[in-house]
């Protein structure tokens, strides 16, 4: 409307000021017409009065004169008329006009005296009037006296303003009409045309439609059109190619890396791409407090962890929520950005939520509720009815985008986890076509636990909406599969491990998430890690020391309060150990505004203190604790120089610190205490494996790990990094493309 507004401005203003020019010209020339026939017509009456006026002085006949000027106040806008005797005093007067005789009138004497016609405007009783005076004389030329005849003028401006209007109104009209007529013109030749364009780039990209574009016209918005579609074309055609030399190379190569994932999404999705959806976004810009400048983060999440070297393999799109306080500033008109900023890979979709959505949805339902629920931590779940109705809503809100988002023929979608239970059922309900699987990143409770879910049904059948659903181990696909069979009327099929409700069959699959497993062994350092590790020996004071490392997110299933206590306990029983032994543990804030959060953190920052205090000794304190966000370059290095890695969490889906540590091992070196409630714990069986809630196991393990002979470190770390290796995030990622374009052809 603004461009509209640039191009219709100026010709609106060039005819209001030519329509203007014109007006005036009108006027003046109307107003001396007025004027000229006011002049002929008072001339006419003057000439008259003369004649009359004439013999009435000559014979000084005042009676005469008197009716004389009262017949002539009768006639059309006449004010009145005035009989002068030769010495310029009034004989007979028009009585209208009566105070006419205080008026100051120098000018008689001249006529008299130059016995010539005078007109002109006056001004009586504040308003302007028209004065028209002849000399009144003998055969021999002698002045007898003078006539006078007023007129009103008034009609003259009030013909005047009245004309004024008329013009004035023609002009809006005229404005307006113009306005009308350029916007269609607009409309017409521009406008529709890329309207069309837009339309059927949008349909061809996706899919919908194989026609040439509509633009038939030789313009230049004909050859922009023309190029567009060569840009389409090739797309098309590259994307073809790519998937048919895909699978050629995918039955060649053996370990999965992000090259042989690559070949085989293509091979698999063919021309279309893959599109995901998580609460957490993989990249988030905020405002650094210190510099006051944007900054772009990647958020500590297992899920960012898992996914994001997937798309960076194989392209696609992620729609996620913008939650960072710059994220607006960094996305185009569609909120869209490609990332990584500095190599676009594929393409981040951000979802913007109120305050009070985000509330609802993120912190009270999925974190205080859905969350507690599923892991056995026994912190107890909190259900508010308000919070659901949010969830649903923004459950809505990010189905909207999905569908604005996906190509018209088979799409396929992947879900991430708890905050999107009834995105499946609703997508489906628009396009039952959209294949849609669903990990399940934390693990899911038995049906006991799970009823006590006041939402449980539509919980359940929301997630059935998908045709897959994954978790990390075979223990959480068995509990689901238990709590849709004990909570909801469904058949669940315990051969092909599907439940079906209503004739939608939905798969369960258990697939263990991993790390990118460095495949070629370097690590995934971008900067050199000796020297690294070098900086950080000397800030921390390690030199000589035993180093253990604990990373996580500040989460109460994490067990970092057990983790201190078993500091702790190993210290007070094996005091050899003291000085010797500085725990590093990272520790990211998270979910801070819900109060078990914030409480944790207090008791945590109290433990420490309290530990660290008991055993000071000079420069020496057994735990270094570093509270803040450290991005995977920043953690590595510590994963590289510690001697052990601490997992101690009381529940955990899976637990990528533990694979992410055994990854960045290369050397082969450093134990692992890995808590047994894990999902890693099932993979990485050369873990030392440890109850969190059995403190004096637990530091004894701690004994374990430190203790334990090179040779044995090196054959148990061998083993896990092979595990991690072979079975990397590639591998799962592959598994669950498989499975999902394997049911497809099924039920196709
Ligand atoms: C777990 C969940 C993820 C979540 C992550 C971090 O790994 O499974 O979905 O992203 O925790 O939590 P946050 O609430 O910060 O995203």
């Amino acid at each position: 409307m603004r461009r509209a507004l640039l191009f219709i401005l100026p010709i609106l203003v060039i005819v209001s000021l030519a329509f203007t020019v014109f007006g005036v010209i009108q006027v003046r020339y109307e107003e001396e017409k007025l004027m000229d026939d006011l002049q002929r017509k008072a001339n006419a009456v003057c000439e008259t009065l003369v004649f009359s006026a004439r013999h009435i002085l000559l014979n000084n006949d005042l009676k005469n004169a008197n009716r004389l000027v009262e017949s002539f106040q009768k006639r059309e806008r006449l004010q009145g008329c005035v009989i002068y005797g030769k010495d310029a005093k009034i004989l007979a007067i028009t009585e209208r006009i009566s105070d006419w005789q205080q008026k100051d009138r120098p000018y008689l004497n001249d006529v008299l005296l130059n016995k010539e016609p005078r007109a002109a405007f006056e001004e009586f009783r504040g308003y302007s009037v028209y004065s028209y005076i002849l000399p009144v004389t003998d055969e021999e030329s002698n002045a007898l006296g003078l006539v006078e005849v007023v007129y009103d003028t008034s009609f003259v401006f009030t013909t005047l303003a009245a004309l004024w209007k008329r013009l004035s109104l023609s002009l809006i009209i005229l404005l307006v009409l113009i306005v009308l007529v350029m916007l269609l013109i607009q409309r017409r030749i521009f406008t529709l045309p890329i309207v069309r364009l837009t339309e059927w780039f949008h349909y061809f990209q996706k899919g919908v439609t194989d026609m040439p574009h509509p633009i038939k016209e030789k313009s230049e918005l004909g050859k922009l059109a023309s190029e567009v579609e060569q840009v389409a074309l090739s797309l098309r055609v590259a994307r073809r190619t790519i998937s048919d030399e895909a699978l050629t190379r995918l039955e060649k190569e053996e370990i999965w890396t992000e090259a042989k994932l690559r070949d085989l999404i293509h091979a698999k999705l063919g021309e279309h791409a893959l599109f995901v959806v998580s609460n957490r976004e993989p990249y988030m810009h905020v405002i650094d407090e210190i510099s006051g400048k944007p900054k772009c983060l990647r958020p500590a999440s297992g899920v960012v962890t898992a996914i994001h070297p997937i798309l960076c393999a194989c392209g696609g799109t992620w729609i996620a929520h913008g939650s960072g306080n710059a994220d607006r500033k960094f996305v185009n008109s569609k909120d869209k950005l490609g990332v990584p900023t500095e190599d676009n890979r594929y393409i981040l979709k951000r979802v913007w939520l109120t305050k009070e959505e985000e509330e609802g949805y993120y912190y009270g339902f999925a974190n205080e509720g859905l969350w507690p629920l599923c892991h056995n931590t026994h912190t107890r779940p909190i259900f508010r009815e308000a919070d659901w109705q949010m969830y649903k809503k923004v459950n809505r809100k990010f189905c909207d985008s999905v569908l604005e988002e996906l190509p018209a023929k088979n799409p396929f979608l992947f879900i991430q986890d708890y905050h999107f239970t009834l995105l499946a059922k609703m997508i489906k309900e628009k396009r039952p076509d959209v294949r849609i699987a669903l990990f399940w990143h934390i693990p899911w409770p038995n049906p006991e636990n799970f009823s006590i879910c006041p939402y449980q049904e539509e919980i359940l059948d929301g997630m059935l909406g998908c045709d897959l659903i994954g978790f990390h181990v075979q223990n959480h696909c068995n509990n689901f599969l238990d709590t849709a069979n004990r909570l909801l009327e469904s058949r669940v099929d315990t051969e092909k491990f599907s439940v079906v409700r209503f004739g939608k069959e939905t798969f369960v699959r258990a697939f263990p998430i991993s790390v990118n497993g460095h495949a070629n062994g370097k690590g995934s350092f971008k900067v050199e890690p000796e020297r690294e590790i070098e900086k950080l020996r000397k800030e921390y004071e390690l030199e000589g020391k035993i180093v253990g490392i604990g990373v996580d997110r500040i989460d109460y299933t994490k067990g970092i309060v057990e983790r201190v206590l078993a500091i702790d306990r190993f210290l007070e029983k094996y005091p050899e150990y003291r000085k010797k032994l500085v725990f590093i543990q990272l520790a990211a804030p998270s979910r801070t505004h819900i109060k078990r959060y914030h409480d944790l953190m207090g008791e945590i920052d109290e433990l420490i203190e309290k530990t660290n205090w008991k055993y000071m000794d000079g420069n020496w304190a057994p735990i270094i604790y570093l509270k803040r966000y450290f991005s995977s370059d920043e953690i590595e290095p510590f994963y590289m120089l510690a001697d052990f890695c601490v997992v101690s969490s009381l529940h955990d889906g899976m637990n990528l610190v533990a694979k992410e540590f055994v990854a960045s091992r290369s050397d082969l070196n450093g134990a692992l205490i890995l808590s047994q409630f894990t999902g890693a714990a099932r993979e990485l069986t050369d873990s030392i494996q440890i109850n969190p809630y059995s403190i004096e196991d637990f530091a004894d393990s701690i004994k374990l790990a430190i203790e334990m002979p090179p040779e044995e470190k090196r054959r148990r770390m061998e083993n896990m990094h092979k595990q991690i290796t072979e079975n990397n995030v590639y591998r799962w990622a592959a598994n669950i493309i498989v499975d999902l374009t394997a049911l497809k052809n099924i039920q196709a």
